[in-house]
């Protein structure tokens, strides 16, 4: 533990989105997303898929502004570990039950799209198991890391290549709970 702790803030550089910001970029998401399934919702299921852990807040206040029937789901997946580099492998734990999603709308809801290796293994094992569509939502793209070609639906905001933490978003499991996005101070995590 850190014993010289009197604040999260002084661990970081800058903030780049305010909640003020995130709230409106939630806004402007659940308008997208509430307009794409607005008519399919007559004919299928539609299920809202939260990869934990980072996705926690943010799909908790994006279904919140959904003014649509939908069912959420969670799984587990994890590829850092304590690094800020993927080891390349995606372990996925707490994979909902496959007869529950077949032939549903699935919306992938992740808090970053990084390498792309997690969105790429869950997309296909969800069409694998028959899901009628699949599509991505995630609040943050960082496009200069990806590796795996990887096709965005809804888009919070595109950002540049900082470590970022807040509102989902960690380092060593620490700063999920800043209600802000904030560049995370080199001698942190160096
Ligand atoms: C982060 C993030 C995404 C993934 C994105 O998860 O939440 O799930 O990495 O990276 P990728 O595009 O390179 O696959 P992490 O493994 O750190 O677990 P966490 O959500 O529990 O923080």
């Amino acid at each position: 533990m850190n014993s010289n702790f009197k604040s999260l803030s002084q661990d970081l550089e800058s903030v780049i989105f305010s909640e003020a910001e995130i709230d409106s970029m939630l806004d402007r998401l659940a308008k997208e997303i509430t307009e794409r399934y607005r008519e399919s919702v007559l004919e299928r299921k539609f299920v809202l898929v939260s990869v934990l852990k980072g996705s926690f807040i943010f799909i908790a206040d994006l279904v919140r502004k959904l003014d649509l029937p939908c069912e959420v789901f969670f799984l587990r997946t994890s590829s850092y570990g304590s690094s800020t580099v993927s080891s390349g492998t995606v372990n996925v734990e707490g994979f909902p039950d496959a007869d529950k999603l077949k032939n549903a709308d699935v919306l992938l809801v992740e808090d970053i799209l990084d390498s792309g290796r997690t969105l790429y293994k869950l997309s296909e094992i969800f069409r694998t198991i028959g899901a009628h569509s699949v599509r991505i939502c995630t609040m943050l793209d960082k496009p200069a890391r990806r590796v795996v070609p990887i096709e965005v639906d809804f888009k919070g905001f595109e950002v540049e290549d900082q470590f970022l933490v807040g509102f989902g978003l960690d380092y060593n499991e620490i700063y999920r709970n800043l209600p802000y996005i904030a560049v995370l101070k080199k001698e942190i995590y160096s």
